[in-house]
């Protein structure tokens, strides 16, 4: 398969947010990754349906919703109807997980379950035959620009595992701290889907930076 850049619009500069979304659409990005949080489950607030229903308007490109919320479960409706394609629920935030997971799945949207650094991926065996995705936090979630945990590559190889031993169709995103030095790493352990955010936005010429990105694939 193909692998995927999908870059978090977290890090655009949101006083000329159309004009990034046009850059990632003449790019060589394949989704646009989108953060929501809720001020609870982490500690920062990002921004909400208003806001994908303009990025939606503009890109015929997948819109990937990481959703960084407590009870997720509740808005689902809403943020299909605001143009998510994929839906990522946090295991740390979710009670019944399997339920909306299948939630999910009842509107026609593809489904990731995130995990944080600290949670083994032996807790995904239940559910790996059950998603689309497995979103892997490479940083603890809530801010870009943070620096990468060097653990996460024995996740991916875990993970891999998991998909195996299971017959598991899922995919392996990861998220956070993303660069062009261990970008080459991440696809090479096992990562099928890199999402990167201050690494592209920060550079004068993200669409190079994308395009590195997709060469390393
Ligand atoms: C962090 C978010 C990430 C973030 C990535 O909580 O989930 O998607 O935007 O940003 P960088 O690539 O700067 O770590
Ligand atoms: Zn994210």
């Amino acid at each position: 398969m193909k692998k995927i850049i999908a870059p978090s619009l977290l890090s655009a500069n949101l006083a000329f947010l159309y004009r990034d979304i046009e850059m990632l659409n003449e790019s060589e990005a394949d989704w646009f990754h989108l953060d929501v949080m809720d001020l609870s489950f982490v500690s920062n607030i990002s921004f909400g349906f208003s806001f994908i229903q303009y990025v939606k308007k503009y890109t015929s490109k997948p819109i990937d919703v990481h959703l960084m919320i407590l009870n997720p479960e509740l808005y689902i409706k809403k943020f299909k109807e605001s143009g998510a394609d994929h839906i990522h629920i946090h295991y740390e935030a979710c009670f019944h997980l399997n339920k909306t997971i299948f939630l999910i799945k009842k509107y026609g949207l593809k489904v990731g379950v995130a995990i944080n650094p600290h949670t083994p991926i032996f807790l995904l065996q239940d559910i790996i035959n059950d998603i689309d995705f497995v979103l892997l936090m490479s940083v603890n979630p809530g801010f870009s620009g943070q620096v990468f945990i060097d653990h996460t590559y024995d996740k991916i190889k875990d993970i891999k595992n998991l998909i195996l031993k299971k017959n598991s169709t899922a995919l392996i995103e990861v998220d956070g701290g993303i660069n062009l030095k261990n970008s080459y790493f991440l696809f090479k352990s096992g990562a099928d889907i890199l999402v990167s955010g201050s690494t592209i936005f920060s550079n004068s010429d993200p669409k190079n930076i994308i395009r590195k990105l997709k060469e390393i694939c």
